[in-house]
Formats: structure tokens, sequence, C-alpha cells
């Protein structure tokens, strides 16, 4: 099709306004969007109309309603609740407007807390869940089977490819810089920025420093979720199977939480000392995402963490400064 019209949801989000980049970037134009403000996507009756009136032809869905632990753990049910409808309403009204195309955003935390590492797709659905964010993976996995589940049983009736992607911790422009609810390198970035400019002389970082974490700069997410959906149907089912579709999406690399500390200091210019407070927790050894399908499909990342840090920092700027 040479000018599809496109949906993304939560284009407003981190994921969603880095994918409409990239879409323009590439020089599509027949964009469309809504704010929640205007179509809540829990709202079955508002989505449906708004898929009846505007017809898409492919859907990119990556609103969501998301958030770190203590989000998670105080509003389990929001959680739960939100994103499966979110899903749903959707998948079904898309499919019932004949949309063909469609591409589902989960995250890693759909996979068992103690998964092998690096963590493949068929990981999925082999042990219990991480308790904090239990209901939100839940739901994200719901996501997963939905798409499944309408290609099982319309794929070839109605010509529909419904496709999931699983990214690893994402991080850039249009980030959570919030104090207290944020991600750990949004965290880091405005702690290290708050020392450096208060002339504070020590930055303690929570744990021992040694876990491992992945952090992929979200606009080569977006390019991974506009290549997966591009891709041909046959390469697409050559690599994945009916009812282990999706696709994880990782740097490939991962780093210590001291070494992504130093470099989140040096990318800011803080020239204090970092320690590490030991008497606080350390969470999982290791999470890291077994990116090798992905890989198979012909898709690699393009900005590595120093680069991607520098860029993060300075979007943090544009809007933190006065
Ligand atoms: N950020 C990461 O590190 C990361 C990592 C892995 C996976 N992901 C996945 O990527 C996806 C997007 O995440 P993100 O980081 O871009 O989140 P985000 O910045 O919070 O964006 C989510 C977007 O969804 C919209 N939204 C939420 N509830 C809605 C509703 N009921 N109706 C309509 N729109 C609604 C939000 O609008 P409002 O703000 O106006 O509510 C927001 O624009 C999620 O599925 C997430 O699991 C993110």
């Amino acid at each position: 099709m040479k000018n599809p019209k496109i949906y993304v949801a939560g284009h407003r989000g981190m994921v969603g306004s880095a994918i409409v980049r990239a879409l323009q970037a590439a020089g599509h134009s027949n964009l469309v969007m809504r704010t929640h403000a205007e179509l809540d996507l829990t709202d079955q009756a508002a989505v449906r109309a708004f898929f009846a009136a505007e017809k898409p032809d492919q859907v990119y869905l990556a609103a969501a309603k998301v958030g770190g632990i203590h989000a998670n753990n105080t509003y389990p049910a929001e959680f739960i609740y939100q994103n499966l409808m979110m899903e749903a309403n959707v998948v079904d009204a898309a499919f019932r407007h004949g949309v063909r195309q469609l591409l589902f955003l989960g995250s890693s935390c759909i996979y068992p807390k103690l998964a092998p590492q690096p963590m493949p797709e068929d990981a999925l659905l082999t042990g219990t869940l991480e308790p904090t964010n239990e209901p939100y993976a839940i739901a994200k996995i719901a996501g997963i089977k939905l798409c499944e589940s309408y290609n099982r049983q319309y794929g070839a009736s109605h010509g529909i490819d419904y496709r999931s992607v699983m990214p690893t911790n994402l991080y850039g422009p249009g980030d959570n810089y919030h104090p207290e609810n944020s991600h750990v390198i949004p965290a880091l970035i405005r702690r290290f920025h708050e020392a450096k400019v208060g002339g504070v002389a020590s930055v303690a970082i929570w744990g021992t420093g040694t876990p491992r974490r992945e952090f992929l700069y979200v606009d080569d997410m977006a390019a991974a979720s506009v290549h997966v959906m591009n891709l041909k149907k046959a390469v697409y089912d050559q690599h994945t199977q009916p009812m282990l579709s999706h696709i994880n999406v990782g740097y490939g690399d991962d780093v210590t939480i001291r070494e992504l500390a130093q470099a989140v200091g040096e990318t800011v210019g803080y020239a204090g000392a970092i320690t590490f407070d030991t008497t606080q927790p350390d969470g999982t050894p290791r999470k890291w995402m077994d990116s090798q399908r992905l890989h198979d499909l012909g898709w690699a990342p393009t900005v590595d963490l120093r680069e991607g840090l520098k860029r993060a920092y300075a979007d943090f700027l544009k809007h933190n400064t006065p």
C-alpha cells in the first residue's frame, strides 16, 4: 500500500511519539491520532465509533497505563482493568472495521521472575511472574494472546495480521523525569543534574551497583516497531509460531547499575563522587532479553548507551531549565 492510513494509539507517550517521528521521517503523511481526552480507549463504544469513522489501514497500539513499582502496587486494579480494556477494545474494533495490520506493544515484564537469561520468547508462560507488576504483566500477556487468537480465527478468512513486540527498558526524549515515579535512567539524569547544579559532593545509588540491566534508546524501539510491522507475512511467519508470535526488542547487551551511573554522571558532567548504599535491596541480578529472533529478521539498534544518554540529557535540559 502506497500511503496507508496509520493510527498511532498513545502518540503523546514516550514510545508513541517516537513511532510518529519514525513514520514521518519515512514519509508517511496519513497519520491518525487522538489524545486520551479526545478518545478514551477503555470506552468500547467510543473506540468502535472512532474505527468506524476513520477506518485506518494500520494500527500501532502504544497506548497503555504504565508506571513504576509504587504505582503498580498501589493501583493494581487500574493497571489490569485499563490495559485489558484498551487492548480488547482496539484489537476487536480494528478487526471489525477492516484493519489488516496491527502492532501491539508489550514489555519484558511478561516473562517469569526466574526466566533464563537472556530471556527468549519461549520463556513466556513457563513460570511465576514478578508479583509487584503481575496484574500489568497479565494484561500484556492477554494482549499478545488477543493478537494471536484473532489471527488464528480470522487470519485466513479476513486477511488480518496482528503482531506483538516486547521492548526492554526504554529511555530517551519524552521520558518521565518525575522525582519519585520514574525509571532508572531518567531518575539518574535528574539526580546527577541536580547534584551538579547544587554542587553536591556525592550521589548515593541504591544497592551494590552490581545488578545488570538492558536499555534501548526509544527511537531505536520505534524503528524496530516499524520494521516488524512492515515485514512480509511469509518472513514473519517463518520466524514465529501462531501461538508464540511475539518478538523481543532489546539492545543486545547490558550494563551494571554501577557502569550506568558512571555513564550518566559523565554525560551530565557531574564531578562529585558516586557511592552505593548497600543497605538497600538490589532487585533481580539480571534482566536481559534474547533478541536473536529480531536480529534474524534483519534489525539491529543504532544508538549506543553513551550517544543515547547524550540525547536524553539534551531533552531533559530542554524541558527542565528555566
Ligand atoms: N517506557 C519504557 O521503558 C517501556 C518499556 C517497555 C515497554 N514499554 C511499553 O510501551 C508502551 C508505551 O509506553 P510509554 O513509555 O510510551 O508510556 P507513556 O509515555 O505513559 O504513554 C502512554 C500513552 O497512552 C495514553 N493512554 C493511557 N491510557 C489511555 C486511555 N485510556 N485512552 C487513551 N490513551 C491512553 C497516555 O495518555 P495520557 O498520558 O494522556 O493518559 C500516553 O500518551 C506501553 O505498552 C509500555 O508497556 C515501555
